[in-house]
């Protein structure tokens, strides 16, 4: 279990049984004060303090409940369960003093529970790490293929007997390539011991690199290179982003504290309540499709049933962000997708909001959203003719009321459950794990890295960086082992699938033809 959960669950725990507990020991307490009286008889004033102490370890301190903090204090203590998983916490003295990371990591011998807790399959999208990594089956990855992605890469990870070397090239935009390894080490805290020797180059950029057809003839191997997203002519290796620790830069919090803002927002406004239209809001400037966007906002002339907004980061960084609050964005029963320079990270908080996604046609992906199914997690529409086919979404949204709220409860389950942040740790290890497997060459920790930790990237940092990574830490490790890996598709099941959503969306530009047909006939 996680540290704060964990931490939760005790305050919980020791309330729920606070009243038995009080009551017991008020039952004791008059035994107790009988027994004061007695020897406040026999013994002189002198004698009063040594019986205290003599209490005070006879009696358990838990017994003065609600009399002083330092006796609330020790009832914790008291009431502890059992067999707790030990915490670790960040040691900013010991690396204060050294500058070393600590030797005393948990290790993957935690007892018992790790071992016997029932393994469950993992959601269906991580199958799609085979074939991510199918171009390497045959001929695995080589040291001279490793060196090869190295040209654009920002850093180089090796993990060697379960600690983590770093060897940074080059900065990356903000805080990105940072908070992707403070990632990783937190993934060493949660699954200590359980990460094979490997080695990676890892690009922090947008846009993929690796193309395809570039690699088309035996003899020219691909290089494995991660990133955030690729595309369907890139062989890049896809890697949950930054966010998910935390954003510093927009004020974005770590993933669980994300969902769990965005959940309390979900219910605050029932779907049948919210706003009849599709809601955006972000910075238009970044690509051209977003620009385009702008132009189906509502005016007095058209309503393309849009409602759209400019995030000015510069006016909300002044503000301290309190306009961009994620759990407040889920206003409208639709909102819209639309990426950026390349994917945006802003797509799972809006899959979130228990709203059916309007899904601008997507030239990337990300980790997750090739698991995702149109018109059953959300709802596709055209980039090549937005405006219209907005209109067509919302009204069609608010004519089947039952079949829209599905749709987006469905997106929105996907993103609070399969994407939890436990399977977010799940799917990094698996996607490093399969690619440790295709390693020809057994890593070694090369001259130029360091070692990283927890400690050599919390420590120094400050402000809202700090705030975050303390926020993000994983004080314990994993009740349970990672999710099962699911067998890769089949070619037939893979063709089955990726024809399914195919067709789905289909479909939909099928219907919004019909129905534009009928609207231009009328005029
Ligand atoms: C460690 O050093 C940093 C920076 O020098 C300082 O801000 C921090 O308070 C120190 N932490 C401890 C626990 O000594
Ligand atoms: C982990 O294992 C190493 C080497 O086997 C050992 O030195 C270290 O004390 C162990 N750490 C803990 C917390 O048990
Ligand atoms: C879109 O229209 C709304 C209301 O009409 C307005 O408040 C908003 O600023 C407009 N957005 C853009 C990007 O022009
Ligand atoms: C919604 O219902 C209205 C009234 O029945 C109908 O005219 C319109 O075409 C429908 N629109 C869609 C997109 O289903």
């Amino acid at each position: 279990m996680k540290g704060h959960e964990e931490k939760l669950m005790n305050i919980y725990w020791v309330k729920k049984h606070n009243s038995l507990i009080s009551k017991w020991f008020r039952s004791l307490n008059k035994r107790a004060s009988l027994l004061t009286y007695i020897f406040l008889l026999l013994f002189f004033f002198s004698f009063l303090l040594i019986s205290l102490l003599f209490f005070a370890g006879w009696i358990p301190p838990a017994k003065y409940v609600g009399h002083s903090s330092s006796s609330q204090k020790a009832l914790k203590v008291f009431t502890k369960k059992p067999e707790i998983t030990p915490e670790y916490p960040l040691d900013c003295n010991a690396w204060n003093l050294t500058n070393t990371c600590p030797k005393n990591y948990p290790n993957s011998t935690k007892p018992s529970s790790a071992n016997t807790s029932p393994e469950s399959t993992c959601p269906e999208y991580f199958r799609w790490i085979h074939e991510d990594l199918r171009h390497w089956k045959k001929t695995g990855v080589t040291r001279e293929m490793v060196e090869k992605a190295r040209a654009t890469a920002h850093f180089r990870l090796t993990i060697v007997d379960g600690k983590m070397y770093v060897e940074k090239f080059k900065e990356s935009i903000q805080t990105r390539a940072l908070f992707t390894m403070w990632g990783i080490a937190q993934l060493m805290r949660w699954y200590p011991g359980k990460l094979p020797d490997l080695e990676l180059m890892f690009d922090a950029d947008d846009r993929p690199v690796v193309p395809a057809n570039d690699f088309r003839l035996p003899g020219s191997e691909p290089p494995p290179l991660f990133r955030y997203c690729s595309d369907w002519n890139s062989l890049d290796i896809v890697f949950p982003d930054w966010s998910f620790w935390g954003w510093a830069e927009t004020n974005i919090r770590p993933w669980r504290y994300v969902l769990k803002d965005i959940k309390e927002g979900n219910k605050r406004t029932k779907w049948e309540d919210r706003v009849p239209y599709a809601y955006w809001k972000g910075n238009p400037h970044v690509c051209p499709w977003r620009a385009d966007l702008m132009k189906c906002n509502a005016t007095d002339q058209n309503d393309w049933n849009t409602r759209l907004y400019v995030q000015d980061w510069i006016a909300e960084s002044q503000k301290g962000y309190k306009q961009s609050n994620l759990g407040d964005q889920c206003t409208h029963r639709y909102k819209i997708y639309i990426e950026g320079w390349a994917w945006s990270v802003s797509e799972k908080y809006i899959l979130a909001c228990n709203s059916p996604t309007l899904l601008m046609t997507q030239r990337w992906y990300d980790f997750f959203i090739r698991g995702m199914i149109p018109q059953q997690h959300y709802w596709p529409v055209r980039d090549s003719d937005k405006c219209r086919s907005l209109k067509y979404a919302v009204e069609w949204g608010n004519n089947h009321t039952e079949k829209a709220k599905a749709i987006g409860e469905a997106g929105s389950r996907f993103i609070h459950e399969d994407m939890k942040m436990e399977y977010v740790y799940d799917y990094i290890f698996h996607v490093l794990n399969e690619y440790a497997k295709l390693l020809k060459y057994k890593p070694t920790v090369p001259i130029n890295a360091i070692e990283l930790c927890s400690e050599s990237m919390a420590c120094p940092a400050d402000g809202i960086w700090r705030k975050f990574m303390e926020e993000s830490l994983e004080k314990t490790p994993s009740d349970s082992p990672p999710c099962k890996m699911p067998p890769p598709y089949q070619p037939h099941e893979l063709m089955a699938f990726v024809d399914g959503s195919g067709k789905a969306t289909r479909e939909v530009e099928s219907w919004e033809n019909e129905y534009w047909d009928k609207e231009n006939n009328k005029n």
